[in-house]
């Protein structure tokens, strides 16, 4: 398949987030141990099925076909099994590990989450698909008040259990097929083009920051679905009305439905959007004469209310599309568990537990940013949003060779690879460890000479 003169491989070829041989030996500081990752094939679903399927075909006799399932999976390997011995490394650290690759909360559920969802586990019977009518009034009222998008219907909101879900799964709930181009953030949540694999379409990463003019795209395929993700994960770059508007007109004049990840919006850091706030797709400029139509934005309770633990998320939208999703949904079985759908009601009605939490992370991204750069360490100067630093260090050393320096410090961070080739040289560092640790982690990048070359 060619995309005006880069060739873009077969969607199950195209992903590989394993380090590169060789890369994180060389550039190893004198005296130090080798990074322990080194180079090794983690054991992913294609590896995985692949075997099964093989081990199923020499097992079977002359008299019996072979099995057909499982099938040879397309997914990638997964990710965070190459990290396993830089964590172990780390691990050795005297003073302890700590541990900023994956972006999950470590502080408290908030109690008006917990009440809630306790108040409410007398839960016998089935929850709806679209979710109680309290559950959808307090979306359509935190869409209107948090996220500016005013006069949302009960048949353009539905409740989902937690955002990945519907990341992975709205291809398929959306009726992409084989041969559709899905379109993606170039560092992106590796999510996104697993959703478009399961259902045999073709994820394309693309530069959201760009004007879509400038997209190369392959020859073949109709774009089916255009992902935005502002704030983005992992860098924390944040899509103006504008950027939005012109990807939105490119995207209707194509068929192709844009769907935004919105997941960070409630931590913005610089201005204009810490005081003016995170534009949703779903701003009335950004969707013009034709409002809402072919757009979806997701949001997600896990980062702001630290309830990734309860599964607890949100989707808002064009009618057309949410009718879709439910159908697909309901016949599914994705259902929103009761007591959580009462936690959300809670918590979307409450805004002191999130300024609370948010002034932890501004206090914790603050303490890493200095030190990071104290090491070194650059920062993407557009990461200016969300949960993480997207750092970049000398030119000559890897995303690999980062993680293994940062590993000799007893700190755990994510290679820039995890989330495609733009994130070559660079980790990501996420600000979801305790304030203790937090602290450790910045005195020791303070007195590292690491990151030096
Ligand atoms: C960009 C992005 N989207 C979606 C998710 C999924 O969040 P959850 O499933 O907890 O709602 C994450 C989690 O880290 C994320 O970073």
């Amino acid at each position: 398949m060619r995309v005006r003169g880069t060739r873009i491989l077969h969607p199950a070829l195209a992903f590989h987030p394993r380090p590169r041989a060789g890369r994180a030996a060389r550039v190893r500081p004198a005296g130090r141990r080798a990074h322990p990752g080194g180079h090794r094939r983690d054991n992913g679903p294609v590896n995985a099925a692949s075997r099964a399927t093989a081990a199923t075909a020499s097992s079977s006799s002359a008299s019996r076909p072979a099995r057909v399932l499982p099938r040879a999976s397309v997914l990638p390997d997964f990710p965070w099994d190459s990290l396993h011995p830089y964590r172990a490394r780390a691990a050795e650290h005297p003073d302890g590990v700590v541990d900023l690759a994956v972006g999950t909360p470590v502080d408290p559920t908030p109690e008006v989450a917990r009440a809630a969802l306790t108040g409410a586990a007398n839960a016998p019977g089935y929850p709806t698909t679209a979710g109680t009518p309290q559950v959808r009034a307090a979306i359509i009222e935190w869409m209107a008040r948090r996220r500016g998008v005013e006069g949302l219907s009960e048949a353009e909101v539905l409740p989902t259990i937690g955002s990945k879900e519907s990341v992975a799964l709205l291809p398929l709930q959306l009726g992409a097929g084989p041969g559709d181009l899905v379109l993606h953030p170039r560092a992106a949540y590796p999510t996104y083009d697993v959703g478009a694999r399961l259902v045999g379409a073709i994820p394309v990463p693309v530069d959201t920051d760009a004007d879509p003019a400038t997209w190369s795209l392959p020859e073949q395929g109709r774009v089916a679905m255009v992902w935005l993700n502002s704030p983005g994960n992992p860098d924390g770059h944040v899509l103006s009305v504008e950027q939005m508007a012109r990807i939105v007109s490119w995207a209707r004049e194509r068929g192709a439905v844009v769907v935004s990840d919105e997941c960070y919006a409630e931590l913005a850091w610089e201005e204009p959007w810490a005081s003016r706030g995170v534009p949703s797709l779903l701003d009335p400029g950004v969707g013009g004469a034709a409002g809402r139509e072919g757009l979806l934005a997701l949001y997600s309770l896990s980062k702001q209310s630290n309830l990734a633990g309860y599964r607890a998320a949100l989707l808002a939208g064009d009618p057309g599309l949410v009718a879709a999703v439910t159908e697909v949904r309901k016949h599914a079985g994705l259902l929103v568990p009761a007591p959580v759908q009462a936690a959300l009601v809670a918590v979307l009605g409450d805004e002191e537990h999130v300024e609370a939490q948010k002034a932890v992370y501004r206090r914790r991204r603050e303490a890493l940013a200095g030190a990071t750069a104290a090491a070194g360490l650059v920062n993407d100067p557009a990461s200016v949003a969300g949960l993480y630093l997207w750092l970049g260090g000398p030119a000559e050393m890897s995303a690999y060779d980062l993680v293994g320096a940062f590993a000799e410090l007893g700190i755990v961070v994510a290679p820039g690879d995890f989330y495609g080739q733009a994130g070559a040289g660079r980790v990501r560092m996420s600000l979801t460890d305790t304030d203790e640790r937090v602290a450790a982690a910045a005195e020791r990048l303070r007195s590292t000479e690491l990151f030096r070359r």
